[in-house]
């Protein structure tokens, strides 16, 4: 059995600090799947076939942001209302049309995630397209409906709109309250506007505000986290993230620290190390459970039911995703679909389909550049792994027992560690483990490569689905 210190992590009288060195990556996953090309012919038959997914979602993408925050390298393209406008125009389009395929029509969405980039700065009659084109699929009764974005410039006007067009759950970015810390960072507004804002709009009745933090953000001490947490009390919210900061390549933090440099506020240039972003974390966990806010995955706490989290937990469990907009990513039949983020290119696909149009095709949305890939054989296993170790439980009656056995002395390492206890049917999480569960994931993926267990009859290994590709 090949065990590594990666997978394991290592003993330590602190796990929490010391199991790993560092977070591995933002995700965790294997693919096993090989890219496909397909015929437009056939990406058009898809859309004629019902799914045979149980639970499903829509993914939009809005890939504008007004500024480049300092930490974040999602940033694809400069807002600009003309801009802006042709592509929600290309894009609700597409929508409508895929609405009314047979595929779109054969079973209820459970979730809708508008995301970016910064949906937000899209215009108030641009929301008002979005929620319409978005109601034209079938949608499951109480549908979560997120639109993501940030305060800045979210007005009242586009409130009202958002919400009487069908959206009911708002994921803003905070990133930290404090304002020196934020205008490091490259965000508009104060801590006084943002607290304002957000308990204003936490008193509709029904919507489902979550705002995300950051910790181990330029200037953020120990000090200013703790009083980022309050703030997140204090401004009514229903619901919070917390990501630790990851070194993402190509942001403006990342060069300053390749050249020793530390984009501080005037008075600290104060930035966590992997240890002390382990004590911001477990800080956080113990603060929001000390005010019996309900832990919903690793790093998202809830104050009431109002918060479901639904896209979230469902992305995770590998569920069918319908993908739309430039950088938009998916899966449809079991087929992971990434959309190219080059904003040209996907303009040219819509012009093109426009000059030649054939009415002898079944409708079907543009099949826009980007990537397919084929079925991912252990989707299923995997899914249950993530989204166990994610929400900080594996359910082990969920494994055959001969998958439970296989992974047992990783289970036995794991409890060495203080990362995790073994159970006769569950593997709890220890705080530490929660911290590191992405690496865990990584380790666990990285186990199962080196030490291989499936057969040829294996249950996990699911034959490819019918259609072809
Ligand atoms: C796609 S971004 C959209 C945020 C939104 N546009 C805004 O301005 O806040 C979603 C979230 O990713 C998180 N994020 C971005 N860069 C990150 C990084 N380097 N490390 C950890 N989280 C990051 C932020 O918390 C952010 O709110
Ligand atoms: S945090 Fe939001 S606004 Fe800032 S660059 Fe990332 S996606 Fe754009």
């Amino acid at each position: 059995m090949i065990l590594t210190p990666s997978m394991t992590g290592i003993a330590s009288p602190d796990p929490l600090q010391h199991a790993f060195k560092v977070k591995s990556a933002p995700h965790a996953g294997r693919s096993g799947s090989r890219p496909v090309f397909l015929e437009s012919q056939q990406w058009q038959q898809w859309w004629q076939l019902p799914s045979q997914a149980t639970e499903r979602a829509l993914y939009i993408h809005i890939p504008f942001c007004r500024k480049r925050c300092t930490f974040c390298n999602f940033f694809e393209n400069g807002t600009n209302p003309e801009r802006i406008s042709r592509y929600i125009k290309n894009l609700t389009e597409q929508l409508h049309i895929a609405a009314d395929t047979p595929l779109a029509q054969s079973r209820p969405f459970n979730t809708v995630y508008v995301g970016g980039g910064t949906p937000t700065d899209i215009s108030s009659d641009e929301v008002k397209l979005l929620g319409e084109a978005i109601s034209r699929f079938p949608l499951v009764d109480n549908a979560e409906v997120t639109l993501e974005g940030r305060l800045n410039g979210f007005d009242d006007d586009k409130w009202h709109n958002a919400t009487a067009n069908g959206f009911n759950r708002f994921s803003f970015g905070v990133q930290s309250f404090d304002t020196q810390v934020r205008q490091a960072a490259g965000r508009f507004d104060d801590k006084d506007f943002l607290l304002n804002r957000l308990q204003q709009l936490s008193q509709h009745p029904s919507a489902s505000i979550v705002i995300d933090l950051i910790f181990g953000l330029p200037g953020q001490t120990l000090d200013v986290w703790q009083q980022d947490l309050q703030a997140v009390i204090d401004s009514g919210v229903h619901g919070v993230d917390l990501y630790q900061l990851i070194g993402l390549s190509g942001t403006r933090i990342e060069h300053a620290r390749e050249k020793g440099k530390i984009l501080g506020t005037p008075i600290s240039d104060f930035q966590a190390d992997s240890q002390t972003r382990a004590n911001m974390y477990a800080s956080g966990s113990n603060h929001f459970e000390a005010q019996n806010w309900q832990r919903l995955s690793s790093c998202h706490w809830r104050r009431d039911s109002r918060e479901r989290s639904v896209y979230n937990s469902l992305a995770k469990s590998g569920i069918e995703i319908l993908p739309f907009g430039a950088g938009a990513g998916g899966s449809i039949h079991g087929h992971g679909c990434m959309n190219g983020r080059d904003l040209k290119k996907w303009y040219q696909a819509h012009d093109e389909r426009t000059t030649n149009n054939s009415t002898t095709m079944p409708a079907a949305p543009i099949q826009v550049p980007g990537m397919l890939m084929s079925p991912n054989p252990s989707a299923k296993i995997d899914a249950i792994f993530k989204r166990g170790l994610d929400s900080g439980a594996l359910d082990l009656k969920l494994l055959t027992k001969k998958m439970t056995t296989h992974l047992t002395p990783l289970f036995i390492e794991w409890q060495k560690n203080g990362l995790a206890s073994l159970g006769e049917h569950k593997l709890t999480l220890t705080l530490a483990g929660r911290f590191w569960n992405v690496n865990m994931q990584t380790g666990l993926f990285d186990y199962l490569a080196k030490n291989p267990i499936f057969t040829q009859d294996d249950p996990y290994k699911q034959p490819p689905p019918a259609i072809a590709s």
